[in-house]
């Protein structure tokens, strides 16, 4: 069976391979001649998800999956949330996401926040989603120089390193996308 990842980050596409079950071939966007940029424009993580494998189906007519992920922040009502990867701006410079972040709560008390990632299977004409949630909170300086995004601030519950820290392995092991993934393969090894 061939599967289309709605993604261009082959590192993701190589991670994601290593874990489906074997019959499941998977193919990136530029596999299947996708150049543009797939639409992301919903309010919710789950909603972008959902749209750019509806996307992928309606434009190109593969069976296709699409992840979407985000940090929330207990204090600050969910933000960054959808907008995680923009929070500071269009160029979408982690350390200036992190740096206002970081700002934002500086006179706040509760550091409690989770990454999501929501996965959308558009597959035989039935839409599934799976969520991986990683709960955790946000330190007060930047440590480590693993990882990417919010890596640097972000430790995970019972865990006193941040994820920018710990080992790939780990963070896949103890993370939101590596939570989401192994419910997709759960799920594809059903069928
Ligand atoms: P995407 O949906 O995977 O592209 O993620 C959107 C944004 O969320 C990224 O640009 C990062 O800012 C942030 N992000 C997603 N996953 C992670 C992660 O595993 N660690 C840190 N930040 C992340």
């Amino acid at each position: 069976m061939q599967l289309v990842f709605a993604t261009n980050n082959l590192n993701k596409l190589k991670e994601v391979q290593s874990l489906i079950p074997s019959h499941v071939k998977l193919l990136g966007l530029k596999d299947i001649g996708c150049f543009e940029d797939v639409p992301e424009t919903q309010l919710t993580i789950k909603g972008n998800a959902i749209q750019k494998a509806e996307y992928i189906k309606e434009h190109y007519g593969f069976d296709c999956f699409a992840d979407d992920t985000g940090l929330e922040v207990e204090t600050l009502n969910g933000e960054p949330g959808v907008f995680s990867a923009r929070y500071a701006g269009e160029l979408r410079d982690a350390n200036d996401n992190m740096d206002k972040l970081l700002q934002n709560l500086e006179v706040r008390p509760n550091r409690n926040a989770q990454f999501k990632t929501v996965i959308a299977l558009h597959l035989n004409n039935n839409l599934e989603t799976f969520t991986g949630i990683c709960k955790g909170e946000i330190t007060k300086t930047k440590h480590g120089d693993k990882g990417f995004g919010y890596d640097p601030i972000f430790k995970a519950e019972g865990y006193n390193k941040t994820f920018a820290e710990i080992s790939l392995d780990e963070k896949n092991t103890i993370g939101h996308r590596g939570k989401a993934v192994r419910l997709l393969v759960e799920f594809l090894n059903t069928i």
